[in-house]
């Protein structure tokens, strides 16, 4: 498995753009599975799951042209089957994205069982509920959820509640009821920038929503839905990564391509924290160190528009290094501090207790060979790796591969060292990389 080295110590110094949202991109393609006709994607990230996504669509018999890297031109009108199958779902959970689009549009859907991940159970129990409102018959069979509309297959609109505030199960549930004969209501919805940027997709399909980014989602179920054109929001998870790679290492970023307004909250709280953040316009951000330091401040993880579980582990990081004690609350995932024993290896201050993390700070950070286990565990290492002295080896960094688009380069554009140690077997995830993954040779 590909591994990371970093030498830390140095200031990060220059520019960085922002690729497209992965956790927007990956509804936006499932989308596609709602027409016969053409819907285009631009501004993909160039990730793994991007890939994976594009593997499920293609299996479930959609056409994937790629016009150019960060476009796909998505045609579902020869779908031969109505599954996404265990191989796919079991590396990549949001493969139960096509459940809602597939039983919408053609009343019946099989969906492996997602298993848990490193951050935990992760049930799709409310999706099905979600299914079940809107008249659905789901039942298991062999590990596969098998989802049948039973009223000459089509779905009936109807009020969809929502016991948890869930992404996934949100966007699921405005892909079905796009389709459903009638008005559907989504109450306790999921308010992040990718509802609203999935919701702008649906409309452009020839959909009816109204009201996403609020806890309450009307939604006109039509007949059918058309192609479209659309480019995918920037990343707001990248762009707090890097905001916290300035900060972290004393540097300071220019990063281009954003939308400052949907990291508000991060902003607020790096602010809070010492970072200065300056709005250059409305899609630039200069991110540097304050003159003060930095100083510890608490934190919880809550649905937007609150603080963001996805930037828990690099908020963590970056507390390593600021004066004081600072309690990290995580309430969304129940096992998202894996990264914490990580940094306690390179000489983080860190005591779990339940659902908090306490930091004590400034530590300094020494290179140690780290292991990942997720994702943003993945980024926080980098973040550490960057920030320590000496080196740094991060194991298992196809974890990061899966959401950040080449962050090894965008890191050596500004300064960072860190190169990547290609693993004979895997192979790296380079641009030819990728385009082995394309061609199946992986
Ligand atoms: C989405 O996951 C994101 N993934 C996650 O990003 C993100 O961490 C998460 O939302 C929370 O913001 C994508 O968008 C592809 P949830 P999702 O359903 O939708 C529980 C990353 O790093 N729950 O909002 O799977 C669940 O266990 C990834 O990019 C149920 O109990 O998350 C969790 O505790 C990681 N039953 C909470 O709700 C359900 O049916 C929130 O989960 C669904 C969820």
């Amino acid at each position: 498995m590909d591994k990371f080295r970093i030498t830390g110590g140095r200031p990060l110094r220059g520019r960085v753009s922002i690729s497209g949202a992965k956790n927007s991109a990956l509804p936006c393609m499932a989308a596609a599975l709602l027409t016969a006709e053409t819907v285009t994607l631009h501004n993909l990230p160039y990730a793994r799951d991007i890939i994976t996504q594009r593997r499920l669509l293609e299996d479930i018999g959609a056409t994937v042209l790629t016009p150019e890297l960060r476009t796909h031109k998505i045609t579902a009108n020869d779908i031969e089957l109505f599954e996404a199958p265990y191989e796919l779902v079991k590396t990549m959970r949001a493969s139960v994205l096509a459940l809602g689009p597939l039983l919408a549009r053609f009343g019946k859907a099989r969906v492996s069982l997602p298993g848990g991940c490193a951050i935990g159970t992760r049930p799709i129990d409310l999706h099905l509920a979600g299914f079940q409102f809107l008249g659905a018959e789901v039942g298991l069979e062999s590990g596969d959820v098998v989802a049948r509309a039973p009223k000459r297959g089509r779905l009936s609109g109807g009020q969809v509640n929502f016991d948890k505030v869930t992404v996934t199960g949100t966007e699921n549930l405005m892909m079905a009821a796009a389709l459903a004969e009638g008005k559907s209501v989504l109450n306790n919805a999921a308010c992040e920038p990718e509802i609203v940027d999935l919701a702008e997709l649906l409309n452009k399909m020839g959909a009816r929503v109204r009201g996403a980014g609020t806890p309450t989602i009307e939604i006109e179920g039509v007949e059918a839905l058309g192609g479209a054109e659309h480019t995918i929001i920037p990343d707001r998870i990248e762009t707090g990564t890097f905001m916290v790679a300035a900060a972290i290492t004393g540097g300071e970023l220019e990063i281009k391509g954003c939308r400052p307004e949907h990291s508000a909250i991060v902003i607020s709280k790096l602010r809070e924290s010492g970072v200065e953040i300056e709005e250059l316009n409305q899609n630039t951000l200069r991110v540097r160190c304050g003159a003060a330091g930095l100083k510890a401040s608490d934190v919880t993880t809550e649905p937007h528009p609150r603080f963001p579980t996805d930037m828990q582990a690099q908020y963590m990081a970056l507390m390593t290094q600021a004066e004081g004690r600072s309690v990290i609350t995580e309430t969304i995932f129940e096992n998202r501090f894996m990264h914490a024993s990580e940094m306690q290896r390179m000489g983080a201050r860190i005591q779990i207790e339940g659902s908090m993390a306490v930091v004590e700070g400034p530590t300094p950070l020494t290179g140690a060979r780290v292991q990942a286990s997720d994702l943003r565990a993945s980024a926080s290492l980098v973040l550490a790796g960057l920030a320590a002295s000496g080196e740094t080896l991060i194991d298992r960094i196809y974890h990061i591969d899966r959401g950040y688009e080449n962050i090894e380069d965008k890191l050596v554009s500004v300064g960072a060292d860190i190169e990547r140690i290609r693993d004979s077997v895997t192979g790296p995830l380079t641009k030819s990389g990728i385009q082995e993954l394309e061609s199946g040779n992986q």
